[in-house]
């Protein structure tokens, strides 16, 4: 459909699916074993209500804030995320240009699909800032070289991701993985095997044998990662080798805030990677929802952030009433840019903006700052 046919973020899904192949609708999309996790940091969403104010005059209502002191549009960022390419042949830069020409940052992963520096050269101003997701390798001279050369090339923060130190099971991905013939092979035997016969073939156990990878792509980015991370050693390490701000991604507990606000991090983004690692990892906004009732000090020592199934402009509000500077989104960046290339970018971050405006509104807040607790009020029942 015409891209001006798209009225909100679940509509680009439906087009990046029917436009996309299926192993990449599979690596997007997949999260860890029944997807729990996935599914209830959206729903988590809509166990908050609003209390709205009216009349307080919003007629001039300005959505724009900062991140790490870096301006944006609108409270929303790019959550870094693998391989774009499989989605558009242009991948990352498509997203690159689209928050340039919009105003918001972007975090680039560390397993983007095309370098760190031609990502920096698709930036649409030398200005633009971009955010560095670090996955941290086991060899320490292998990542500072990786922090290196993300400070060369500009980048203004560091985002270390923690919550993936070994791949989580995705089991669509792994699926969509092996290729047509040994789908077609499992289905039969699936069909011959009854009762008693099972397993009859000799030859299974050699097949057995050969059962080495079911890690699917994520398997194959992670592998090298460091297992042995500390509080007291890598952030320490990591301050030692930068001086960019550092963000630790893929909080998913109170008590990991509190740390992370101990150890002198400029940041924190409660993360559980869009529910592809730890199955059953508490929702994102639940976890923001306790951070501010048991410890409303953290927020004035780092900036909080939260991604993981924000989809709405009134996701992104509630997310701010209860302290949060910014949410970050993943997945939709990706289908954005595989639908329409960097129109689809702009044209999602619009559909935010244009969401999130109208909400203020209604809100009875005229910027940023006058989202606060009392705004929002999560019920003990689940809607719908
Ligand atoms: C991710 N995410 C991720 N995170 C990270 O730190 N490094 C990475 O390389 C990736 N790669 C990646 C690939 C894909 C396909 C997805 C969907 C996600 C996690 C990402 O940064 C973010 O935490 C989630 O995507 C947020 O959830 P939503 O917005 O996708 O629901």
């Amino acid at each position: 459909p015409s891209i001006n046919r798209i009225l909100n973020l679940f509509e680009m899904e439906d087009v990046a699916k029917s436009v996309i192949s299926n192993k990449a609708w599979a690596y997007y999309s997949s999260a860890s074993d029944e997807e729990i996790t996935r599914v209830e940091n959206a729903r988590a969403f809509s166990r908050f209500f609003f209390n709205a104010r009216v009349m307080r005059a919003v007629g001039d209502c300005d959505p724009t804030t900062t991140v790490l002191g870096y301006k944006s549009a609108i409270p929303v960022f790019v959550s870094g995320a693998a391989l774009a390419k499989l989605g558009h042949p242009l991948g990352e830069a498509n997203i690159t240009k689209g928050a340039g020409l919009s105003n918001i940052i972007q975090m680039v992963s560390s397993n983007a699909s095309l370098s760190y520096a031609q990502i920096a050269a698709s930036r649409v101003r030398p200005s633009q800032p971009l955010f560095f997701q670090l996955y941290k390798h086991k060899d320490d001279k292998t990542a500072e070289a990786r922090i290196r050369e993300a400070e060369q090339l500009g980048y203004n923060a560091i985002f270390l991701t923690v919550d993936a130190i070994v791949p989580g099971n995705r089991e669509r991905d792994v699926r969509a993985g092996w290729d047509q013939e040994d789908v077609e092979n499992v289905a039969e035997q699936g069909q011959e095997k009854t009762g008693a016969d099972l397993p009859k073939k000799r030859d299974d156990m050699e097949e057995l044998e050969r059962d080495v990878d079911v890690k699917g792509t994520a398997g194959a980015l992670i592998a090298n990662d460091d297992t042995n991370m500390t509080w007291k050693k890598t952030i320490p390490w990591l301050r030692s080798k930068t001086k960019l701000p550092i963000v630790i991604k893929g909080i998913q507990c109170v008590d990991d805030a509190v740390l992370a606000a101990e150890a002198g991090c400029d940041g924190i983004l409660i993360s559980n990677h869009g529910g592809r690692q730890l199955e059953y990892s508490m929702p994102s906004m639940e976890v923001l929802y306790r951070l501010r009732r048991q410890h409303p000090e953290v927020f004035a020592k780092m900036e909080v952030y939260i991604d993981g199934g924000a989809r709405r402009g009134s996701d992104v509000l509630k997310a701010l009433c209860l302290g949060a500077t910014a949410v970050g989104m993943g997945r939709p960046f990706l289908y954005a840019q595989s639908a329409y290339g960097a129109a689809g970018v702009v044209k999602i971050i619009r559909i935010l903006q244009r969401e999130i405006v109208m909400g203020m509104q209604l809100l009875g807040a005229r910027t940023v700052k006058d989202l606060v607790p009392e705004m929002v009020e999560r019920v003990d029942w689940q809607p719908i």
